[in-house]
């Protein structure tokens, strides 16, 4: 969950680190630092607690030596408090050697006995330092970089990207990694190194993702990849397919706020030739044949966080279309309980970045039980994508404020093309039905368009209630994972308590919640469905109202049923079943942003969070 860049050329180094560690702070922020090799062959470095913007003044007010060659890296804590001696990089064999490094080391406890015991002094409680030592001790022995990461990447244990850059190899980087993630970029005369490719894409859309325990050996004008071992090996090449002004702010008051005016072409890029001629065109899933989906017995949805929400939003229409059942799990919780799995049930990852960690490994877990696995994703290279079987690709375009928006709603799209396609294949969809469905599909753009209008208002509740301690979320059907989805996103960026219920649970318990003033938004679908839902919830809110609750509505335009209950309606425009939760999420997103910033807290870098979370 750090971030990490490295660049070696025949620019001045300093300038393209800190920008690359611009791109990648919403993977950690609670310090950062770089190092530079310069033409003498000194090692300057600078390191600090606090944003990067701590680092940026203390480099403006006290410049380091300028060198072509340079490695930096924002941190998200793991092992030992965000202050100066933890921040990265390490330093090893007397200063020469600065290391950096992503992820945790899990067997730092018996290494650093090991090198404690050998009298070695150690500066900060990380793991990261144990690494760069012994890096340093091997590089006393080898003078070789290359040599000495092969002497210890193999000892380590757990999820590492480590680079390093020596005083006396002033023209190489040395990385390697295990279960996080590493790409290249290649530049003509220059190349960069990246956690993803935000940290270079202004430079170049050249990328190479490195393969699980590889070590790469980078120069101005070379790369070379290798096993742990020494076996010549080669990452997976790809260009990137958005360009830098695509993950910047504009004039945006936070990257939350344009995530969120970005929900409608989220999905209208996932969706884009996809759903053509009234019907789901998926070759992304041409490597798995139409007689494997025929023969699935089962559907199984695994992610974390907002990706998880989106799954259980997801798995209704998922189930109905394609007559399978489907579940959907926590990826953390799910491989502790030993599953049942086998070659019939079809494993579906969702995850905005591509590499987290419990997701990764809930997806090993699973393809070593013999089940074949979709990834959908949002970033090309990423570790859970290229370990899948297949992808489908969201094209949300680069989130970078730490809570998820754009890539919720998108998510949700690749899952009801996964649906239609699955229903398509077995026939359990008729080809009118799937038209029909294709139809609204494509009309869900615009409404999202429609539905931001209300954002004003929005702001205005957010703004009159910022002092609120808690505020509830109830939801039918897809509106349940919407409520909990709601209540997340006021957790993470306003700091105050929210919970989401299903409707129908209230009276099983949440309702001893509710006191006079108590606020609670209540998603409720469209009288015109026939499933009797909209009469239940309408019946929980009288419940609520009664015993004093301020009940805010998300509804469609002109349900006045609801008007008698409600102390604000939100007005949705009218979409069928399975797409209301397209349209109810984005109210929700939008009150969380801006209670945030009535906060006046930091919307993009929630505290103690980091987007990627790249450790179990
Ligand atoms: C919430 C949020 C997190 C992520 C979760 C999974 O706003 O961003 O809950 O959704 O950490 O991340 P990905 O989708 O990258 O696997």
């Amino acid at each position: 969950m750090c971030g990490i860049v490295g660049y070696v050329g025949d620019r001045l180094s300093q300038d393209i680190l800190l920008g690359g560690l611009g791109r990648l702070e919403y993977r950690g922020y609670d310090s950062a630092g770089i190092a530079v090799v310069d033409a003498e062959g000194a090692l300057h470095h600078r390191k600090r607690a606090g944003k990067l913007q701590v680092l940026r003044d203390d480099l403006q007010a006290h410049p380091l030596a300028d060198g072509n060659i340079g490695i930096g890296h924002t941190r998200w804590a793991t092992h030992g408090a965000p202050n100066d001696e933890n921040a990265h990089p390490h330093l090893a064999d007397g200063g020469n050697l600065a290391v950096i490094h992503n992820g945790i080391i899990e067997n730092f406890a018996e290494l650093r006995e090991e090198l404690l015991d050998a009298g070695v002094e150690l500066l900060s409680e990380t793991d990261t330092e144990v690494a760069a030592q012994l890096i340093g001790r091997e590089y006393a022995r080898t003078q070789d970089l290359e040599q000495a990461f092969r002497a210890v990447v193999t000892r380590l244990e757990g999820a590492f990207t480590l680079l390093a850059v020596h005083a006396n190899q002033p023209d190489v980087i040395v990385g390697a990694r295990l279960n996080s993630p590493l790409v290249i970029g290649l530049g003509e005369g220059e190349n960069f190194l990246g956690s993803d490719v935000a940290a270079f894409v202004e430079h170049t859309p050249r990328a190479i993702a490195v393969g699980q325990a590889q070590v790469v050996v980078v120069r101005k004008d070379s790369v070379e990849i290798t096993t742990f071992d020494g076996q010549p090996a080669e990452g997976e090449a790809f260009e990137v397919d958005w360009d830098a002004s695509a993950a910047e702010k504009g004039g945006w008051s936070s990257f939350m706020a344009k995530e969120i005016a970005e929900d409608p072409e989220a999905v209208e890029n996932t969706i884009r030739g996809r759903i053509a001629e009234g019907t789901v065109h998926l070759p992304d899933l041409e490597s798995l044949s139409e007689e494997y989906f025929r023969d699935i017995d089962r559907i199984l949805l695994i992610a974390c966080g907002t990706a998880y929400y989106s799954g259980l939003t997801g798995a209704y229409a998922l189930e109905q279309w394609s007559r399978i059942p489907v579940s959907v799990e926590l990826a953390h919780e799910f491989r502790y309980r030993d599953p049942v799995i086998d070659d019939r049930t079809l494993v579906v990852s969702l995850s905005q970045s591509g590499e987290t960690m419990d997701t990764l490994m809930a997806v090993r877990y699973v393809r070593e039980a013999g089940a074949k696995t979709i990834s959908i994703c949002n970033t090309q290279g990423a570790t859970i994508p290229r370990e899948s079987d297949a992808v489908v690709y969201t094209y949300a375009g680069p989130e970078v404020a730490v809570a998820s928006t754009k890539a919720f709603v998108a998510q949700i799209a690749a899952i009801y093309l996964l649906g239609l396609h699955v229903a398509k294949v077995r026939g359990t969809l008729a080809d009118e039905a799937i038209a029909e469905i294709a139809e609204e599909f494509q009309a869900i753009p615009d409404k999202l368009r429609e539905a931001l209008e209300e954002h004003e208002r929005i702001a205005t509740l957010a703004n009159w209630m910022s002092d609120t301690r808690s505020v509830l979320f109830l939801g039918r059907h897809t509106g349940y994972p919407i409520a909990l989805e709601g209540a997340l996103k006021l957790k993470e960026i306003a700091y105050i308590h929210a919970e989401g219920f299903a409707a129908g649970e209230l009276k099983h318990g949440p309702i001893a919640l509710i006191e006079p003033g108590q606020p609670v938004f209540v998603l409720v679908p469209s009288p015109r469905h026939e499933d009797g839902l909209h009469a239940k919830i309408v019946s929980n809110i009288e419940e609520i109202r009664a015993r004093g609750a301020r009940v805010l509505t998300v509804a469609e335009a002109g349900d006045a049923s609801v008007l008698p209950y409600s102390d604000e309606v939100f007005a949705m425009p009218p979409t069928s079943k399975f797409f209301e939760p397209f349209l109810r999420v984005v109210p929700l997103q939008i009150f969380a942003l801006e209670l945030s910033t009535a906060k006046g807290l930091d919307v993009d870098q929630p505290r103690n969070l980091a987007k990627s979370v790249t450790v179990e």
